[in-house]
């Protein structure tokens, strides 16, 4: 057992087998179930039949998820969210030097999508940017399209983890699908809790990653992506790694990856999805993170703090709490205390206001979320803390 591990034995007691380590309060890597954990404690050969049957029904389970019918693909790719972010982008953003792909933002993955287009290089692209607290409308994506007719390509954002808001993917997709776009959606942190209907809503592309609302651990991550696009990219990729085309016709060859493969991640993914589907799939899954929310909120609003976005918009993903103005907050030592206690939370990363986020995505329920709001409550005290205003 890791020193940390050791340190942390005893201290509290979780249901899910977490008991030895702290909760992580985290959009991802996140707390996992012990099955999942248990999963990994084999080593696969990546050629084995059974390892590429697993791979096969992770892929299928995925498009079914989406409900991506049979004009979809998935896609894996080693690595976090971001590399599969990066080859949907080298795959798909139209080349030109004129902007033809319109990247919306709305806080630090957004963000990133454009940095990764300047990197890439010959993909202009132009911005709809509403900061790190407010929502793109529908309405502004339409007149954008409208002023830039040559726009081919929309990238955007389902849940923003850096304030927690959930976009109105649905409508956005519309109105691109509408002015005949093609539509990249990275549904990173909501994928697996916030429903979302590929076929239904004719999404071209969506990314997510193995330590999301799925809960499984990091190491890879995938892009479901209609087949005709797939097809088309056929040599399109900046990157060899990132080649999606590539790695797809090896995918559909002999059923592996073309590199070694996250043998590890892959299997214990493989479990969260049977336990995905016991759970009773994205309306359960949903629900718990929803009734997480719902304990975390409400508590943290009695003890007086504020949240930075409305019920309305913000989701079951991640809160953001604004800090305490008093002058005995700190936020270093508030994290401290609360890893002590057996809760590892999240800094803030708006660009204006002071905040933290608490993650109530993964292996956590309520009863966790009532053990966070005691801890935090004792842990004020503690710093001596008694204004909650911002
Ligand atoms: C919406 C969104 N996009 C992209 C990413 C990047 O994923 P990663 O950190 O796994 O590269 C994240 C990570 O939390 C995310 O929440």
């Amino acid at each position: 057992m890791s020193s940390l591990a050791t340190a942390y034995t005893n201290s509290f007691t979780g249901p899910e087998g977490q008991e030895d380590m702290p909760y992580l309060l985290t959009p991802g890597p996140l707390t996992t179930s012990r099955g999942v954990k248990l999963a990994m404690l084999a080593d696969w050969g990546s050629r084995d039949i059974e390892f590429r049957s697993i791979i096969a029904n992770i892929r299928s389970d995925l498009l079914a998820i989406a409900n991506a019918g049979d004009d979809y693909e998935c896609v894996l790719m080693q690595g976090s969210g971001t590399f599969a972010i990066e080859a949907a982008l080298g795959s798909f953003a139209p080349r030109g030097r004129t902007p033809k792909t319109l990247v919306v933002i709305n806080g630090a993955y957004g963000q990133r999508a454009a940095k990764i287009l300047d990197y890439i290089g010959g993909r202009a692209y132009q911005t709809i940017n509403k900061g790190d607290s407010a929502a793109p409308s529908a309405a502004e994506v339409r007149q954008a399209l409208e002023v830039n007719p040559k726009i081919e390509f929309v990238f955007v954002v389902h849940c923003e983890t850096t304030s927690g808001i959930i976009n109105p993917i649905d409508d956005i997709v519309a109105v691109c699908k509408q002015a005949g776009k093609r539509v990249m959606v990275d549904a990173m942190s909501s994928f697996g809790a916030v429903p979302l209907d590929m076929d239904g809503t004719d999404m071209d592309i969506m990314v997510s990653s193995s330590n999301k609302c799925i809960e499984g651990v990091p190491g890879f991550a995938y892009v479901l992506v209609k087949r005709s696009l797939l097809e088309a990219s056929a040599g399109r990729a900046h990157s060899v790694v990132l080649d999606l085309y590539d790695q797809w016709q090896a995918m559909e060859a002999n059923g592996q990856f073309r590199f070694t493969p996250p043998t590890h991640a892959l299997v214990a993914f493989h479990t969260a999805l049977k336990e995905f589907k016991a759970e009773g799939g994205v309306a359960e899954r949903g629900k718990r993170y929803q009734t997480n929310k719902d304990v975390l909120v409400a508590g943290m609003r009695a003890m007086g703090f504020e949240t930075l976005l409305g019920d309305e918009v913000s989701g079951p993903i991640i809160q953001t709490f604004l800090a305490p103005a008093d002058s005995h907050f700190d936020f270093n030592r508030f994290y401290e205390a609360l890893r002590a206690r057996g809760y590892a939370i999240y800094p803030g990363k708006l660009t204006k206001a002071p905040s933290f986020r608490i993650g109530t995505i993964g292996r956590l329920d309520e009863r966790v979320f009532r053990g966070v709001l005691e801890a935090i409550a004792e842990v004020l005290k503690e710093m001596n803390v008694t204004n909650m205003k911002p």
